[in-house]
């Protein structure tokens, strides 16, 4: 088998249709380019749904995956292995410091967070967790629950209960919805699938500070902020306050599935042996990976290129606005990731990229998310903005 529409076909008739899929089958991957089973080559700036974020098959990635396959694929979680012990330590290192629990995704990272938050008010009677209106926090039942957004609880009622959405970036609100019974608050410090909104700096104060009062614990959602992506290693870096929690997942791993909590001192005895488990969390492989991506944040002073990459990229978005404010309503950013909101639908212009080669997406109907892999170049900067360019003008 080879032939793209068989190996479509086939997909469609076994594997089971959730997803709306693009009929197109991608057989490798080199940095910020994608190559199909013809051969055609697309310019990917939107890899893997931020989980390729350094770009398709990084070499560093690719070789400790390659060194540890040799070596031991997996150990459970009742014995110890190099890899994750070294990986805690980095992720609890470069963040509030604190212990990690490690999963396979980040739905599962956010149930884990949900369940420390549940254990630490169960004392008291407190399970109510308060999340924004237009979060995405997963698909579990209890991560739907989560969601503040309608279309993806509907039909699976009935859903865990606790949960309660408040309007993004509206400290009052939070205020309001506080009650004898509430023990977390869960927040993305810039919302992805709600639409790439950013959370104000003087609103991530009070929260804090809220939450400090209330004795409630503050848990980021850092799935698809974290990483690099903007401009610093987690989000929350840009705001001069430090979570209880922290959830990361999708480009941890360079591409392999893994989820990690990241847990303040002071919580991490609220989940103890027996109280949460993942067969596969923290496997050797996704750990080596997760620290080959760390290596290369360090050492190809990736932070600093998503924050150059994504100012220069914002400019030439801005010259577009200027060029067609009739289409482009705003641009929304933290380095490398971006929101271009539209006053039109935005499905017919990332069809018609793609038609031209440029993978981009489109969220909640009319903006266009464009989150290219933090290892971008200038020239495929250049080369997208053309294509986006020609796309708006026709
Ligand atoms: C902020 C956020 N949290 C959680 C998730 C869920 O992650 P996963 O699909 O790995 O379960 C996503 C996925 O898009 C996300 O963007």
């Amino acid at each position: 088998m080879g032939n793209t529409q068989e190996i479509i076909n086939l997909c469609n008739t076994y594997v089971l249709n959730t997803y709306t899929r693009t009929p197109i089958v991608f057989v490798k991957g080199k940095g910020s380019y994608l190559w199909d089973e013809e051969g055609k080559k697309y310019l990917d700036f939107f890899p893997g749904w931020a989980v390729s974020g350094l770009g398709h098959c990084h070499k560093r990635v690719v070789n400790a995956v390659s060194r540890q396959l040799r070596d031991i694929i997996h150990v459970s979680n009742n014995y110890y292995s190099k890899p994750q012990a070294q990986l805690a330590e980095r992720l609890s290192k470069n963040s509030f410091g604190g212990r990690v629990f490690f999963c396979n995704s980040g739905a599962e990272a956010n149930e884990a967070a949900i369940k420390l938050a549940r254990a630490y008010g169960a004392k008291e009677g407190r399970y109510k967790i308060i999340t924004m209106e237009r979060s995405f926090h997963g698909r579990t039942l209890a991560t739907i629950a989560a969601t503040g957004q309608e279309k993806i609880k509907r039909g699976f009622a009935p859903l865990p209960e606790g949960f309660v959405h408040v309007p993004f970036n509206d400290i009052n609100a939070i205020k309001e919805a506080v009650d004898d019974i509430t023990v977390a608050v869960m927040i993305e410090p810039i919302q992805g699938e709600g639409g790439i909104n950013i959370a104000g700096e003087d609103y991530m104060k009070e929260l804090r500070a809220l939450c400090n009062a209330k004795n409630i614990l503050l848990i980021f959602d850092e799935v698809q902020s974290g990483m690099g992506r903007s401009g610093k290693l987690f989000a929350y870096q840009h705001y001069s306050i430090l979570p209880d929690a922290m959830t990361l997942a999708k480009s941890l791993g360079g591409g392999l599935p893994i989820g990690a909590m990241v847990v303040a001192d002071k919580f991490v005895d609220f989940l103890k042996p027996g109280m949460h488990a993942s067969t596969f969390g923290g496997n050797p492989i996704v750990t080596a990976a997760a620290n080959a991506v760390l290596d290369a944040i360090e050492k190809e002073n990736l932070l600093d290129n998503a924050s150059r990459m994504g100012d220069y990229l914002f400019k030439q978005l801005s010259r577009l606005k200027r060029r067609y404010p009739k289409i482009i309503n705003n641009i929304k950013h933290k380095a490398l990731m971006i929101g271009v909101e539209l006053n039109v639908d935005g499905k017919e212009i990332v069809d018609e990229c793609f038609n031209k080669k440029l993978l981009i997406n489109c969220t909640q109907g009319n903006i266009l998310r464009i989150m290219p892999s933090i290892t971008v170049k200038k020239g495929e900067i250049n080369k997208a903005i053309k294509i986006l360019s020609e796309v708006i003008a026709k």
